[in-house]
């Protein structure tokens, strides 16, 4: 059987408001993002996954969806859309959608009719419950679980027309929907097929692991600063989790054939887990987004800061390839809209900022799966220096930012975990040029430019055949043409070893080994038989085994020529 088209794929992420804006509002829009088309065809990606363009009151990063069927009138028309995917398809490439269905906007008109009345045919689409037992509305504790809110506080919210609370397991303009009902579920299937009839090319699938919860909505174990909201037992790979995806995918996906791309994004997925889900014989999604890699350089929380230590990095890694190797398969990403940029978070964005990005690169796209690049990633843009807490946008920093200063931290330390992590660092406007505002908009960025964009930026990096973004587009060309990098079985190598990350990728006598030193120091390294394999492409121009200079990576290839 032929393999999948999207093993051999790479796939760039807009996040549209931050791309490209035509009009001069500040704000990225479908005509900016058309603009730029070039700059992804030079890149050689095959697919592009564009964050929600929907109708939205913006509480949540557009996450927080008010119309499903229809385009937010700051990013431009249905007509502009159909343009950008008519453009799209041309120039060869697919895009895909965000599913965003575990929850809506408070604004959508589900929600509006769902809360008007206890009695209303759509109350039961979300999750309404009385208080706790013996007490009264709106009494501290009085909340239907002690579950929390991803965005800080409880994860219930008190409707005061109605005496009932309703369930938003992120921001309280977020309510959850009901899959439990069949209704939801018929109504979300036809809103997919609306977008799939237009021509789209598939889904990534918000929090899609989150669907189905416990309905008996038990107290979740007390997990004090546990790195997941409190509850999530009930709510993370819920019972009827598979039945759900499995369902959709014979009534929504099957009929479009092998076209389309799925990627469920899967936050506390396991290895384990990951297999079934992605299993073709079992008909559920193509891959998905586990986050273990990104939750290593961080304790009890994601603010809670931890140097990365690499070994744990590999291990994981190397178990997830390992797990994936014969059944399912794997999504590779560094960065997304809601991570720090990888440059600044496992590389050095001061002095090595091109080669660690370059090395950083090279080791994700050799994996085993399907690479993500997310915009801007690959000219190395780095995080942001945000200068005090009125300068983030995010809900998510804001929020937080107000809890822990509430609950006794000091600022300081808050703001400095959020400079590390908080998501506006990947949302800062894409640094096109060095003209004015990066070239971004004419008009006043929503978010404040990066001040690097003057050395850093797309314009630059394209001009440069030793850029960030030359190697990027070597690495997409290698996927394209290499079929060792598609399919080749994953050995790591030297797993104990603190700062090289090396590996092997073996597939029909042709093998490549990825020698890559993630740390500024040089790093020998001692591998027999590689002395006069051919360099594929290195960030130094060095071949062979040896020593690597700081931040140095190397692909090498020996066996059939
Ligand atoms: C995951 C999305 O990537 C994130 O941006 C959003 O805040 C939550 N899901 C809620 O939709």
């Amino acid at each position: 059987m032929a393999e999948p088209w999207w093993k051999t794929a790479v796939v760039y992420q807009i996040y549209p408001r931050s791309f490209a804006d035509s009009d001069g509002d500040g704000i990225g829009d479908l005509p900016g993002v058309l603009s730029r088309l070039e700059h992804l065809s030079e890149l050689g990606v095959d697919v592009i996954w564009l964050s929600p363009v929907y109708p939205s009151p913006w509480d949540d990063g557009g996450y927080d969806i008010r119309d499903y069927q229809d385009i937010d009138p700051i990013f431009g028309t249905l007509d502009d859309f159909d343009r950008l995917l008519a453009e799209v398809h041309r120039r060869g490439m697919k895009l895909i959608m965000d599913l965003v269905v575990n929850h809506t906007s408070d604004e959508h008109r589900w929600f509006a009719a769902s809360r008007s009345a206890r009695e209303d045919a759509k109350r039961d689409w979300y999750w309404w419950r009385p208080p706790r037992a013996g007490m009264a509305a709106g009494a501290p504790g009085a909340e239907p679980t002690n579950w929390q809110s991803f965005f800080s506080g409880p994860a219930w919210h008190l409707d005061e027309a109605t005496g009932e609370y309703y369930l938003h397991l992120f921001s309280r303009r977020q309510p959850d929907l009901n899959w439990e009902n069949p209704e939801v579920r018929q109504a979300v299937y036809a809103t997919m097929r609306w977008w799939l009839d237009r021509g789209v090319d598939g889904y990534r699938m918000d929090v899609i692991n989150m669907i189905s919860k416990d309905p008996a909505l038990p107290d979740g174990r007390a997990l004090p600063g546990a790195p997941i909201a409190q509850g999530a037992e009930h709510f993370i790979g819920g019972p009827r989790l598979h039945e759900y995806l499995q369902e959709m995918h014979r009534e929504v996906f099957a009929p479009y054939g092998e076209r389309l791309l799925t990627v469920g994004e899967m936050p506390g997925v396991t290895v384990e887990e990951a297999q079934l889900f992605t299993d073709p014989r079992r008909g559920e999604l193509d891959m998905v987004f586990q986050f273990e890699h990104v939750g290593l350089d961080q304790g009890a929380s994601k603010w809670d800061l931890r140097p990365l230590d690499l070994r744990e990095l590999k291990a994981s890694l190397s178990r997830w390839q390992a797990g994936l190797a014969d059944v399912g398969w794997n999504s590779l990403y560094w960065d997304n809209h809601d991570q720090p940029r990888v440059v600044s978070r496992f590389g050095d964005d001061t002095a090595y900022r091109v080669p660690s990005a370059k090395t950083l690169g090279t080791v994700l796209h050799l994996h085993h799966g399907t690479p993500y690049v997310y915009q801007g990633e690959e000219i190395g843009m780095t995080n942001s220096p945000f200068a005090s807490i009125g300068e983030f946008r995010d809900i998510e920093s804001v929020n937080h930012y107000a809890a822990a200063v509430a609950a006794g931290a000091d600022p300081d330390d808050v703001l400095a975990a959020l400079r590390a992590k908080g998501r506006d660092n990947a949302r800062t406007p894409m640094q096109w040029d060095a003209s004015p505002h990066a070239g971004f908009t004419t008009g006043t960025p929503w978010l404040p430019v990066n001040p690097n964009f003057v050395e850093v930026n797309a314009a630059a990096a394209r001009a440069d055949p030793d850029s960030v973004f030359h190697h990027y587009r070597r690495l997409i060309e290698l996927r394209h043409t290499e079929p060792a990098v598609a399919y080749g079985s994953f050995t790591m190598l030297l797993p104990d070893d603190d700062r090289v990350y090396a590996f092997t990728r073996s597939y029909l006598g042709v093998e490549l080994l990825v020698l890559a030193n993630l740390s500024g120091v040089p790093a020998a390294v001692d591998l027999p038989g590689w002395d006069r394999a051919e360099l594929v492409l290195g960030t130094h121009g060095t071949g062979g085994t040896g020593t690597l200079r700081p931040w140095e990576s190397r692909i090498l290839r020996r066996g059939a020529p």
